[in-house]
């Protein structure tokens, strides 16, 4: 079974997601370790909850490491892990990581990449903006990771159409819920190695 790692740093919600459908038997994946930025965040009471090993990259010179990404690829190794699901992981990932986990690692984006993305854009901000701009759609986003900000092979997205009296909250709250649907459906697709790549774009592909 493929090993999955978690990459958070707030509630942690998509990772409850897929969690459930795994426990629904959905998923046939192990989720091995959880990677926190920080502590005192609801995603790490959701990993106790389910017994996951779980660490906190700001104590990386407390467990003897120089610098975060040492602490972070030996915990990946140590937990033999195949997947790397960032779900609202606020820190960068390093090349080193990118680079041993390449096509291994998604992100889920609130906004229909490649608008409302990159620097600056995650949290509410995306979504301020999506409402200052007037636009009539937005819509969640799972993509590989590759060495730029949201910028990698887009695997699945799905449109969330913005009501007239839609606040930023509304929609913010909107889009959530499409993050549930769609970042499971791209994780059992990875985990089934049913994502193909055809001239720089990428499929999953639901029958053989
Ligand atoms: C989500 O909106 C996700 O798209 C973004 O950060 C938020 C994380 O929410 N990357 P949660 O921690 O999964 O509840």
């Amino acid at each position: 079974m493929k090993k999955l790692a978690f990459f958070v740093s707030g509630s942690g919600s998509n990772m409850q997601a897929i969690l459930d459908a795994i426990r629904y038997g959905d998923i046939a994946a192990t989720p091995a370790l959880v990677v926190a930025s920080k502590s005192n965040i609801k995603a790490i009471d959701r990993a106790k909850a389910h017994g996951i090993d779980t660490i906190v990259t700001a104590d990386y010179k407390k467990m003897g490491y120089n610098h975060t990404d040492d602490y972070i690829l030996h915990e990946l190794s140590a937990h033999h892990i195949d997947i790397i699901l960032l779900a609202g992981y606020l820190s960068i990932i390093s090349s080193p990581i990118v680079e041993a986990f390449k096509h291994r690692i998604l992100n889920i984006h609130p906004s229909l990449i490649p608008v409302f993305c990159g620097k600056g854009y995650y949290g509410m901000h995306v979504h301020d903006a999506v409402y200052a701009s007037g636009v009539k759609v937005t819509g969640a986003t799972v993509h590989f990771v590759d060495s730029g900000v949201d910028t990698g092979d887009i695997v699945i997205q799905e449109v969330y159409y913005i009501q007239p009296n839609d606040t930023p909250s509304d929609i913010q709250k909107g889009v959530l819920k499409i993050e549930h649907q769609i970042y499971p459906k791209a994780v059992k697709a990875l985990v089934e190695n049913r994502i193909k790549f055809v001239d720089n774009r990428c499929y999953i592909v639901y029958s053989s």
